[in-house]
């Protein structure tokens, strides 16, 4: 693999799952991969798992790694080219990625979208230069449209708490007084996609999701009929696709509450993290024993630990 961008750079993904599932069972069997290689981390956004579970992945296979908060640290990058640079923008990333390549032997990037602009958003400026002009492999750690690393720690937690082969599993918006991106709902989604899941997603009029990413999946507009009989309820905030970036909703009519999780097959609770207490989630649903948010987060660690192996190794 030369670079992990999205979930289709993986030749078989249950494989992946598989292997990860290994990786966790023995994390330092591959300990020696790393030994004299650098992980960079440059982050265009706060982190607090992916940094630390990326960094710990790399430690884990013998690397060592830089990493670089990009927005205070670094120079205003300039992304256009033939401009003359007389702003404020003092370097151009052709020669950020490739100083950034001598130093490094694989590039992990976080640059989040902006949420004002979706056809900029979309193009993933950030992230895709970083692989337009780096000599080496870019691992996303979130981007403006996918979160793979996020979906692969998720995938990981379903396989460890299914109790069927085909769990019923619920995407369910969630309210946020912030525009987020959708980025980790995209990546959810495209995850349970790759392992035949049975997904629904549910989502107040307005909130529909990237019609090429929800194309053939049931969306359903009322929040409780989509809960009934769910094994695994995965909650994400989102701002509005249609009305890109938009906040729509100020109430807390969809927060996820024990009333809510009654009407589930004894749904497992999941969620990236960070969350807002009792504005997404409430306190009784989050710190319930159906709580999967820290073995989620554990996850992360082995889902790069396997992603910065297949990079190094250059297999998919
Ligand atoms: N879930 C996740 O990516 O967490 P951070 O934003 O803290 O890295």
């Amino acid at each position: 693999m030369k670079n992990f961008i999205n979930i289709n750079d993986v030749k078989d993904y249950k494989s992946l799952i598989n292997e990860t599932i290994d990786i966790k069972n023995n994390p330092y069997k591959y300990n020696h991969i790393g030994k004299n290689k650098v992980l960079g981390l440059i982050f265009f956004n706060p982190s607090l798992r992916t940094r630390l579970s990326t960094q710990k992945a790399a430690l884990q296979l013998g690397m060592q790694t830089l990493n670089m908060n990009f927005i205070n640290e670094g120079w205003q990058l300039e992304f256009e080219d033939q401009v003359i640079m007389s702003g404020n923008k003092a370097e151009h990333i052709k020669e950020a990625a490739k100083v950034i390549s001598q130093y490094c032997d694989i590039i992990a990037i976080r640059a989040f979208a902006l949420l004002n602009n979706k056809e900029n958003d979309e193009k993933d400026l950030i992230l895709n230069s970083f692989v337009k002009h780096a000599t080496i492999p870019v691992l996303n750690m979130e981007s403006s449209i996918a979160h793979p690393l996020q979906g692969l720690a998720d995938a990981l937690t379903i396989e460890e708490n299914k109790n069927s082969i085909k769990p019923k599993i619920v995407l369910t918006w969630a309210p946020h007084p912030k525009a987020l991106p959708h980025a980790v709902a995209n990546s959810f989604i495209n995850m349970c996609k790759c392992n035949d899941y049975k997904l629904v997603i549910t989502n107040p009029k307005g909130y529909n999701l990237n019609n090429n990413i929800t194309k053939g999946l049931e969306i359903i507009h009322d929040q409780k009929e989509a809960f009934k009989n769910a094994d695994f309820i995965y909650t994400k905030n989102w701002s509005s696709y249609d009305s890109y970036g938009k906040v729509l909703i100020n109430d807390n009519s969809w927060l996820i509450n024990e009333d809510k999780m009654d009407l589930t097959n004894n749904a497992k609770f999941m969620h990236c993290l960070p969350v807002r207490r009792n504005v997404v989630v409430s306190d009784e649903v989050i710190d319930s024993n159906n709580s999967l948010v820290y073995q989620q987060a554990n996850n992360r660690t082995f889902a790069a630990q396997n992603i910065l192996k297949k990079l190094l190794s250059n297999e998919r």
